[in-house]
């Protein structure tokens, strides 16, 4: 017999069924049993009656039959009675009258309750058993809409004539402000591959290399402190970039694919002004005190979506300790985005006059408050790459590292820009959600702890031995 599911069991009145999946709940009243069984669709009652005399027929044994046991169902699907019906669940109409049941996997007790929304459970013993947490309707709620997200994205750029890129996890590092992930080569000892920041750089390559429209759903990692809105370690992206293109039509595209992404996928929410509000940064700070506005206009509306643009940034920011990876440390300026972005054209003589003057051409898009986007305007000149690399104090050395890009730059270079949306953000601002860690399947915990698998975990002397590496340990001062 072919398997049916939970949800299908509506259209199946008065017929035979197969069902499989895990006890949801278990309630015996008296001689009648009531499980719950619960597969992706949903849940459906299953009322059993089990056998206590040799002549009822079929006969089988529950009593041993406990919450989140996997198990299969041969049963019949009856119409509940008028006063039975459950509105509640999709299937809260009918019930499966059972005819046998077979334990397919028997479960342990649980660590913590999987019928609550886990707020209340223990973090660290949430992911270390992910997998059971995941069971939870509100997590598998979210990791839906997630892949309905992501899909929504795909298909909207895709018919607007994106092209989907994988670009390399093991890369060189490029600086957007945090610490690598850094790798060691076996076949050249000594020498190491960085995780990718972002894929800034293969991205500005893919428009020389005449793609005009490329996008990724980006894995990124960066080894910057854990926040509610910062994942630790990795983290994923809305990558994209175009080229011949205004930061207009870049803004543009961005509102209507995440106004179609609220509309088809957040129907309950509604966007507080359409089109969003593009706020210069000076008018950011002055008015709101910070570059990221939380512009709703009810902030206990749990349906509010409130959009926004800042603007107008400057393209410095004067040098902080924090901004080592920039430069030799000694610079006066640190780019307030990143080092490729492109200084407003009407200022570009201030470069040599008052760089801390100069407007970059830099947007962020914030929802709620939360910075859930970035991109600007690219440089496409060599010699304004470079101006912007003295500024910001690059050694020789460093400029040597980023080399291919200005030697690109010498092979016929599109205007080009962009923006890369964080898929985990987006969906923590739009949900609600206290914390990144909530969008995610297998986030790191906040002090850096892998869910499940545990890592970072030491490994074999053999394998040490193979990248000729020595692990001397650090005595504490
Ligand atoms: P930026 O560094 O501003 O830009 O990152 C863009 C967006 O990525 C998300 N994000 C994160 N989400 C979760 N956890 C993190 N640790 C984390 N860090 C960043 C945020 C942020 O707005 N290459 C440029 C983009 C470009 O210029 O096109 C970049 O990465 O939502």
């Amino acid at each position: 017999m072919k398997r049916t599911l939970a949800a299908e069991t509506t259209s199946a009145v008065e017929k035979e069924v197969l069902l499989q999946g895990w006890v949801n709940t278990r309630r015996d009243h008296g001689k009648i049993i009531f499980l719950d069984l619960r597969d992706r669709s949903g849940v459906v009652q299953l009322v059993i009656v089990p056998s206590t005399s040799k002549e009822s027929k079929p006969t089988f044994e529950v009593s041993h039959i406990t919450a989140e046991d996997v198990i299969e169902v041969v049963g019949l699907v009856k119409e509940r009675p008028a006063g039975m019906v459950n509105d509640k669940i999709a299937t809260g109409r009918v019930e499966i009258e059972v005819q046998s049941v077979k334990i397919i996997s028997r479960a342990r007790e649980l660590p913590f309750p999987i019928d609550t929304d886990g707020y209340e459970v223990n973090e660290e013993v949430r992911m270390k058993y992910r997998y059971l947490d995941i069971r939870r309707p509100r997590m598998r709620e979210n990791l839906r809409l997630r892949s309905r997200v992501t899909t929504l994205i795909r298909n909207f750029l895709t018919e607007r004539d994106f092209v989907e890129v994988e670009t390399p996890i093991l890369t060189k590092t490029t600086p957007e402000g945090a610490r690598d992930f850094i790798v060691p080569s076996r076949l050249q000892k000594g020498k190491f591959y960085a995780l990718p920041q972002s894929p800034q750089q293969y991205k500005q390559l893919l428009m020389v290399a005449g793609l005009e429209r490329y996008f990724q759903i980006a894995r990124c990692f960066r080894d910057e402190d854990p926040r509610r809105d910062r994942a630790y370690g990795e983290f994923t992206q809305l990558d994209l970039e175009m080229s011949f293109v205004t930061q207009g039509d870049l803004l543009q595209l961005t509102e209507e694919l995440f106004t179609k992404v609220v509309s088809e996928l957040f129907p309950e929410k509604h966007i507080t002004q359409s089109p969003w509000p593009r706020i210069p940064h000076k008018e950011a700070k002055e008015k709101y005190g910070t570059d990221k506005p939380d512009v709703r206009k009810d902030k206990n509306d749990a349906g509010e979506l409130a959009f926004a643009w800042t603007i107008d940034f400057p393209l410095f920011t004067q040098q902080s300790k924090e901004d080592f990876y920039y430069g030799s440390g000694k610079a006066k300026f640190a780019p307030s985005h990143h080092m490729f972005t492109a200084p407003h054209p009407d200022d570009i003589e201030l470069l040599d006059k008052d760089p801390l003057k100069v407007r970059g051409l830099q947007h962020d898009l914030v929802l709620n408050g939360y910075e859930v986007g970035g991109g600007s305007i690219r440089i496409h000149q060599a010699e304004i790459q470079e101006k912007v690399f003295d500024l910001i104090g690059f050694t020789p050395a460093q400029k040597v590292q980023f080399a291919h890009m200005l030697t690109a730059f010498t092979y016929g270079v599109p205007p080009h820009g962009g923006i890369a949306p964080g898929i985990d953000r987006f969906l923590m601002a739009a949900l609600g959600e206290p914390s990144v860690r909530e969008v995610m399947a297998f986030p790191s915990s906040s002090s850096g702890q892998t869910s499940v698998m545990d890592a970072p975990s030491v490994v074999s002397k053999d394998q040490l031995k193979e990248l000729g590496i020595t692990v001397a340990t650090l005595k504490k001062k």
